[in-house]
């Protein structure tokens, strides 16, 4: 019997980049849905959706992620990145196992090191703290769970930095970029793949998965080192830009103007996924790489296979272009 696998928040950046993945497992059943078909925020609607549709495994892309925005919407923020979290597990549990995402932000920064699982928790903004609150909501519900931490996601299609680095390369000669705070730029590519892999090898292995693993690229480096790589990248492929590196300037998080405070350190630990999954992140610079092929080629090159959820729920036709944001953790 095929297994069926809901994916929510299916218009985002990730839910996006885990249905290009359909065409490689045949086995399950995908259904998508996104705010429009199944808002989460309704109690009522969720659980009934649990009672009419059956499903072995939800992988929940849904959440409110702009960080900034959120210092001044605080509850809206913290209805979809817990409330949401809590119906869902709520209603699924004994029905459903779910894979949810979390965030570097759960964490202050100020470990020396990386990261691990084991950490305490004290994020800094609204965003870290209602994730937080998510990740907490599912262990509660009591349903089996994979819950991944990540860190600094980006995807091809969509507003992220190296997009806005490039962007404002291109138009300035020189300009600033934050160089206090460390972290793992990931691949959304990667995250999709790791996602739907792991859920591969807890469907088959003997032993029980489920919890909190640490998922991110390998390496290290910081916003201004980061913006330094794909300037470099960019220029080696061919492009136009009024920028060179040399006339990119280091600046500290606190002249950034940011609304929300960020954690200076976001080293994130896979030790612990690697160990249960047997699966070593490549380094952060691949996919970073592979971004900037991409957009030196996309006019020519059509890299992605075409991918249909076996149905979404309440809706005709389906986009896989998520919806630009310019405000993203
Ligand atoms: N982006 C990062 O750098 C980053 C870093 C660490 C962790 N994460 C986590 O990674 C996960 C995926 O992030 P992402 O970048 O793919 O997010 P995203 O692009 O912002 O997508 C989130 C999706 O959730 C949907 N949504 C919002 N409220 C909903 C509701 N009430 N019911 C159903 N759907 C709802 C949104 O729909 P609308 O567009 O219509 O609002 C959107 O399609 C999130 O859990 C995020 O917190 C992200």
């Amino acid at each position: 019997m095929q297994l069926s696998i809901l994916i929510t928040g299916a218009n985002g950046q990730l839910g996006c980049e885990l249905q290009q993945l359909i065409p490689l497992y045949p086995q399950f059943r995908f259904f998508s849905t996104d705010i429009d078909t199944l808002d989460l925020c309704d109690k009522d609607a969720v659980e009934s959706f649990f009672d009419k549709n059956r499903m072995d495994y939800i992988i929940n892309c849904a959440a409110y992620t702009a960080v900034d925005k959120a210092e001044d919407d605080a509850n809206l923020c913290y209805r979809i990145n817990c409330e949401t979290v809590q119906n869902l597990a709520e209603a699924a549990r004994g029905k459903a196992k779910i894979i949810h995402i979390s965030t570097d932000y759960v964490f202050d920064g100020l470990k020396d090191g990386w990261y691990t699982e084991d950490d305490p928790t004290a994020p800094l903004n609204v965003y870290g703290r209602t994730k937080l609150a998510g990740d907490q909501a599912i262990k509660a519900a009591g349903c089996r769970h994979l819950v991944f931490r990540t860190s600094w996601l980006f995807c091809s299609q969509s507003s992220n930095f190296p997009r806005s680095i490039l962007e404002q390369a291109h138009r300035e000669e020189s300009f600033d970029v934050t160089d206090d705070q460390f972290g793992c730029p990931t691949g959304m590519e990667f995250l999709a793949s790791a996602t739907a892999l792991a859920l591969h090898q807890a469907l088959t292995s003997e032993k029980d998965l489920s919890g909190l693993y640490n998922l991110a690229a390998s390496g290290e480096t910081n916003w201004y080192n980061y913006a330094l790589y794909v300037v470099k990248k960019a220029l080696h492929l061919g492009w136009k830009l009024k920028a060179r590196p040399e006339n990119i300037r280091p600046v500290p998080a606190t002249e950034s103007g940011r609304a929300a405070r960020r954690p200076a350190n976001s080293r994130l630990s896979t030790a612990r996924f690697t160990a249960a999954f047997g699966l070593t992140p490549p380094t952060w610079t691949y996919h970073v790489d592979r971004l900037i092929w991409f957009w030196t080629h996309q006019k020519t090159t059509n890299l992605r296979p075409a991918a249909r959820p076996d149905k979404v729920i309440g809706q005709r036709f389906f986009a896989v272009t998520p919806r630009s944001r310019s405000d993203r953790p």
